[in-house]
């Protein structure tokens, strides 16, 4: 096996260690953190949303549900994949944070982290053809909070998704409430999701 062979069987494996493998286990992960009850979602997943957070140096952190990421490894953007039969898209993609600034008293949340449209689905990779709504945030949980959870959820998308004027680049990303424009923009319950913890660096 040539090096380049090996690193890249390497990394592979690296991945797939990592990612969710289970649409049983990411319920049950989302359930043991509330996420259904604090976003107030219905969240009964049919297919695995890969959130994968690129790196500076070395293979990309690929999410599991419940995964806790140090703070300066989520710079992203990240990418997304789908594993599942769910046809060819389009789907939104949308990343939130229910814990702001701390989990105990969470005043401005959710902050919308990320909001996309038109990914299409190429042979697993999501792809999106326009620019997203509001790009990619890196968290920033304050310091002295506890972890904040960061929720990546994927949705088939409406056609009112494609007309929809609630959210702009400019729109405030606090106190966004996913489960209100979801309902307002037709997009049903989420398909697939995951999520990772994100504490305050440590100085
Ligand atoms: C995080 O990134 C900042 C800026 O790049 C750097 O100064 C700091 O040492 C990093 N911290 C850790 C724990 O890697
Ligand atoms: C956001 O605000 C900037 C500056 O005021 C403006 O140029 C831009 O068109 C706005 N974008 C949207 C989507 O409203
Ligand atoms: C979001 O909206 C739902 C209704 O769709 C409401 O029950 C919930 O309390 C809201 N969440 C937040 C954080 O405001």
């Amino acid at each position: 096996m040539r090096l380049s062979h090996l690193t890249s069987f390497l990394s592979l494996a690296l991945v797939a260690v990592a990612q969710d493998v289970s649409v049983a286990t990411v319920k049950k992960a989302f359930d043991a953190a509330d996420i259904p009850e604090d976003v107030t979602i219905t969240f009964k997943p049919t297919a695995l949303l890969e959130v994968s957070l690129p790196q500076a140096t070395g293979p990309p952190i690929t999410l599991h549900a419940g995964i806790q990421v140090p703070r300066n490894d989520t710079a992203g953007p990240p990418t997304f994949h789908v594993v599942g039969n769910v046809g060819p898209g389009p789907f939104v993609v949308a990343t939130v944070d229910p814990d702001a600034p701390t989990p105990q008293a969470p005043t401005s949340a959710q902050i919308r982290h990320f909001l996309g449209g038109n990914f299409h689905n190429q042979g697993g990779l999501l792809v999106n053809s326009t620019p997203a709504v509001s790009e990619f945030r890196q968290p920033t949980p304050p310091a002295g909070s506890d972890a904040h959870r960061y929720i990546f959820l994927l949705f088939h998308q409406s056609t009112a998704f494609a007309t929809q004027t609630l959210v702009n680049a400019n729109t405030s990303v606090s106190n966004f409430n996913i489960s209100t424009f979801a309902a307002a923009v037709d997009l049903g319950n989420p398909i697939a999701g995951t999520f990772m913890l994100v504490a305050p660096p440590t100085s």
